[in-house]
């Protein structure tokens, strides 16, 4: 049998199973079926759209049906491939498969497992073989896909830098009369068309005036500068080049020199973003990292006009793992995470501001993977 192609994935993984989750918890387990389709992929290589992954200490199987066996034939080395027939129940198959490895403690991702999935794996274990023990685990693969290998890196970086290159771009293009969908336009083509994009890592979110305090707004057809006077055009966006993804937000001034409270509020999240940025390291809890920004912008009054979380996890996914620094995360920061870092204040009926970069945590502290300039730019 030829070797796993993501053998250290595979061996993290097989680390953390015969382990507690937490020291107060007995969630052990001597096999996991991994049932995610993201999941199967990070663990595998596979690209298909239908698998399920068991993981044992000694063994490896990949479930798929018929119209994969040719492609994970060559994607899924190392793994003991199982091809069902069309329409298959997974979760039926994957009890079987269970039973006959002789897994006592068989953990399941409690996160993504729908009702029906449990229901159907539950009620054909307890057919199969009663005397297995169905335990759910939370944050189990999550745990080990946070930490990057040089690999994903050098991705990151990749789809990072085209995430600037558009940036230095819009600075080039964008002026007053054109509408928020001209923006988002201009970025996706050059995104896709120049950096080679697959595709965008979500739906651009361009918002002008009033628009950008919309934390997730959609663009639309509003003219850049309609107001009459300066505005900011709030633009977040992102790509996915090679299977990893960058997320990147600035805030321009559009339409004239920026009034006092315009440039206030920019200084204000900008003092915030390079304040937590300045608090990540190893060992760091996520809720700290959270406060190092959140106290700045409150303190300068405009503690109720940041209404999201500090940042979360990036790689294959845009959100590669959620709630990584918020007000209430415990989650600890480890050498090796690619996250992101987007404090942002939003006045409703007036416009918002936020600032976010990819980062790096390194083995003392960080590296801000985006390039692109903080200071205001007015065009
Ligand atoms: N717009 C998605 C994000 O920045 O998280
Ligand atoms: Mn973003
Ligand atoms: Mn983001």
């Amino acid at each position: 049998m030829s070797e796993f192609r993501f053998p250290h994935r595979i061996a993290a993984l097989r680390s953390v199973l015969s382990q507690n989750s937490r020291p107060d918890t007995d969630d052990a387990v001597d096999g996991m079926i991994v049932s995610y389709l993201e999941h199967g992929k990070y663990l595998t290589g596979f690209t298909g759209s239908n698998a399920l992954v068991i993981i044992t200490k000694d063994h490896a199987l990949f479930l798929t049906d018929g119209r994969y066996d040719l492609q994970s034939s060559t994607e899924v080395p190392g793994f003991d491939r199982v091809i069902l027939p069309p329409a298959s129940d997974l979760a039926l198959a994957a009890a079987q498969k269970v039973a006959a490895l002789g897994i006592k403690r068989a953990g399941f991702e409690t996160t993504h497992l729908t009702y029906a999935a449990y229901n159907s794996l539950a009620k054909n274990m307890a057919e199969i073989a009663p005397a297995v023990q169905l335990i759910g685990r939370t944050n189990v693969v999550e745990f080990i896909k946070a930490i990057k290998d040089a690999d994903e890196i050098a991705a990151l970086r990749v789809a990072i830098d085209a995430a600037d290159e558009a940036f230095t771009h819009l600075q080039q293009i964008v002026k007053p009369g054109m509408s928020e969908l001209d923006v988002a336009w201009e970025l996706e083509s050059f995104l896709r068309r120049v950096k080679g994009a697959t595709r965008l890592g979500f739906d651009s979110i361009i918002g002008s005036g009033p628009n950008s305090a919309m934390i997730h707004g959609r663009p639309t057809e509003r003219i850049l500068g309609s107001s009459g006077g300066s505005e900011f055009l709030l633009c977040d966006y992102g790509c996915e080049i090679n299977g990893y993804n960058s997320d990147l937000t600035r805030t321009f001034v559009v339409n004239g020199e920026p009034t006092a409270r315009q440039r206030e509020i920019y200084d204000v999240v900008k003092a915030a973003q390079l304040a937590a940025l300045e608090a990540i390291k190893p060992g760091v809890i996520g809720k700290d990292v959270d406060a190092a920004a959140r106290n700045i912008i409150t303190a300068a009054g405009f503690g109720n006009n940041f209404n999201h979380g500090l940042g979360h996890g990036l790689g294959r996914l845009v959100h590669d793992q959620y709630g990584v620094f918020n007000a209430t995360s415990e989650l600890v920061i480890r050498e090796g995470m690619v996250v992101t870092v987007e404090p942002g204040i939003y006045l409703d009926g007036w416009g918002g501001v936020r600032i976010e970069d990819d980062v790096l945590v390194t083995a003392t502290g960080y590296e801000v993977l985006t390039h692109s300039t903080k200071e205001m730019v007015i065009l």
